[in-house]
């Protein structure tokens, strides 16, 4: 039997382009994103994808125009307000990584409260990467280990990339087996880049509003033709 990812991680690229190929503004082009986001979570469900990650709004966003941002947070709002339900009765843990402390009190209410709604399902877990960026995560975690170092809590000898990982916004996740971006470009973005060590990546030329079951299933595939080797050797040459 094909081996199925574990982790499915997903960089939704590629709106802004879906707009303009179409003479939209580029709020329609977000619009479109969070249908084909709905329509990618239920895919994944049925597929048995036990964990996925999207990255919904990175820490680097912010430099769009206020228009912009401001309709992506609408957009987020939107979407757990209409879909929670959705997901909830699915048996879908929803889970939020990324740095909430400079979010509008009534986004930061909303993600708690689909955390907090969803924290004992466990049919599928939804993790979304919302005002999110790897070197920022990391250096987080190395501030508060170096806290705990300076405060003699913590061993500085006994420091492992292990406990690096626990002290991740994604503690607890396993790491991304698969990472999908969509739109041609072929980067990580600062999306996810401690736990992408042995990640296989698929690069898709679609652009996100674009993508469907039909991409998630073939990017399955891939995967799953692919010989991971965790920097070993094939288990069949090892035994020659
Ligand atoms: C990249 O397209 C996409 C984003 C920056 C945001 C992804 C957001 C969504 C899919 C919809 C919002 C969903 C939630 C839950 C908030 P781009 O704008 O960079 O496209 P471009 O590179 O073609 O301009």
């Amino acid at each position: 039997m094909a081996v199925k990812p574990v982790h499915v991680a997903i960089i939704m690229d590629g709106n802004g382009r879906w707009a303009r190929a179409r003479g939209l503004p580029r709020t329609a082009g977000h619009r479109a994103g969070v249908e084909a986001l709905r329509n990618t979570v239920r895919a994944a469900g049925d597929m048995g994808i036990r964990w996925l990650t999207v990255y919904a709004f990175s820490s680097e966003n912010w430099s769009r125009p206020k228009s912009e941002i401001s309709d992506l947070m609408g957009l987020l709002k939107l979407f757990i307000r209409r879909d929670l339900a959705e997901l909830h009765h699915n048996g879908v843990r929803v889970r939020i990584v990324g740095e909430r402390h400079d979010l509008e009190p009534d986004i930061r209410a909303l993600l708690e409260e689909a955390e907090s709604l969803t924290r004992d399902n466990d049919a599928m877990n939804l993790v979304i990467a919302f005002n999110y960026g790897s070197r920022n995560e990391i250096a987080a975690a190395v501030r508060r280990l170096a806290s705990e170092a300076a405060r003699g809590v913590l061993d500085p000898q006994g420091i492992t990339a292990e406990t690096l990982g626990a002290y991740l916004d994604t503690a607890g996740i396993p790491d991304p087996d698969l990472i999908i971006r969509t739109s041609g470009e072929q980067r990580l973005s600062n999306f996810l880049l401690w736990q992408a060590a042995y990640s296989e990546f698929v690069f898709l030329p679609c652009n996100w509003p674009d993508f469907g079951r039909a991409d998630l299933a073939a990017a399955i595939d891939a995967f799953a033709a692919r010989d991971r080797r965790f920097g070993g050797v094939d288990a069949r040459e090892a035994v020659s």
